[in-house]
């Protein structure tokens, strides 16, 4: 239900181009406890006006020059084509055309000479039914805006819940949890440039921290090894790729299956001498062969226990020599041309 006050505060704007009929009708609302009152004497300021003061009674003469109702009504139902249109008509013109009148959108006729009592009643369910429309309207903008705050929360839990899992993995490897934040961020960067649209490259930015979730499952003593690996132990290391696949596969999930291709697929060599496939070219799926561009790049460049970092333009330089043998070309050629983003990444972080 609506209340009266709310009723009598309504917004109402009258058109009508006898100045004589506006003053009556002023006179009967202001009477009956209306406050907000707006009228005009021009119908061609009815469009403008009916946008600024978003009335929530339109009282419209028919037959007015310049513009008449009819052709009032057209303009406002095509800007307004999903709205409640909350017009009563008021015309002295014959019976006829108040069938003509509700079928343009009007709500309610009233004929002149109308009965006071009778213009209020019809007013009062115009607004009444507007009023509860507008509710139902913003209602639904407020639940469709909270269905909006409970994926983004979902997407973001995701997200964190992800990357705390893959820094759990990155820690066992003695290392700072950084690396997989800027690894991420150059794969989502290296996808945009080569055309992924913004959520593909979202997809990519929250897959690719799982890359080397499989090392979970790697032995200590092979991982956190001070020496070098013997030949065996590293084909041990090399099954973190098939490890972290099966712990991501058998889901029907978009996210999983890529993370699930990247674990598998980020350490394949363009020229097929890579593992743990050996597969070459365009069999590597393209999300592995972009995080397997940053994975290299960021490795390059940062400090690890047991080497210094490279500088940004050594590891460019090593990143473009390395074109064709490891890397996707066309990719080595976007990540040269994104140079300026990258670097402001690897500033950063
Ligand atoms: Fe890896
Ligand atoms: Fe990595």
């Amino acid at each position: 239900m609506i209340s009266d006050e709310k009723i009598f505060a309504a917004r109402i704007l009258a058109v009508d181009d006898n100045i004589l009929n506006i003053q009556i009708l002023k006179k009967i609302l202001t009477n009956a406890g209306f406050i907000n009152i707006t009228t005009t004497t021009d119908p061609t300021k009815a469009l403008s006006l009916y946008k600024e003061i978003q009335p929530d009674l339109l009282l419209l003469d028919l037959n007015m020059p310049n513009m008449d109702g009819f052709a009032i009504m057209f303009q406002l139902s095509i800007l307004n084509p999903n709205d409640y249109l909350p017009i009563l008509i008021l015309s002295a013109e014959d019976e006829s055309i108040r069938f003509k009148s509700l079928q343009s959108g009007a709500k309610d006729f009233l004929h002149k000479p109308y009965e006071h009592l009778d213009v209020l009643l019809k007013s009062r369910n115009i607004i009444e039914v507007r009023l509860l429309y507008n509710q139902i309207k913003n209602h639904n903008a407020d639940l469709e805006q909270q269905v909006h705050d409970r994926i983004k929360e979902i997407r973001d839990t995701r997200l964190e819940v992800i990357q705390r899992l893959a820094v759990a993995a990155e820690l066992r490897d003695a290392g700072t949890g950084r690396h997989i934040y800027r690894m991420s961020r150059y794969s989502q960067l290296l996808a945009l440039a080569i055309g992924f649209t913004k959520e593909q490259g979202e997809l990519l930015l929250t897959t690719a921290p799982l890359h080397d979730i499989g090392k979970i499952a790697i032995p200590d003593t092979i991982l956190l090894k001070p020496a070098a690996l013997d030949e065996q132990e590293f084909e041990i290391i090399k099954t973190h790729t098939t490890l972290g696949a099966k712990m991501l596969s058998g889901s029907d999930s978009v996210f999983l299956k890529m993370a699930e291709s990247i674990a598998i697929s980020h350490h394949e060599k363009w020229d097929g001498s890579g593992y743990p496939f050996g597969i070459k070219g365009e069999e590597i799926p393209l999300a592995g062969r972009i995080c397997a561009v940053a994975d290299v790049f960021d490795a390059l460049s940062s400090a690890r226990p047991y080497k210094k970092a490279w500088t940004f333009e050594e590891t460019m330089t090593e990143i473009r020599y390395l074109k064709t043998t490891h890397f996707d070309p066309r990719l080595v050629e976007a990540f040269q041309d994104i140079k300026q983003d990258i670097k402001a990444v690897y500033d950063k972080n």
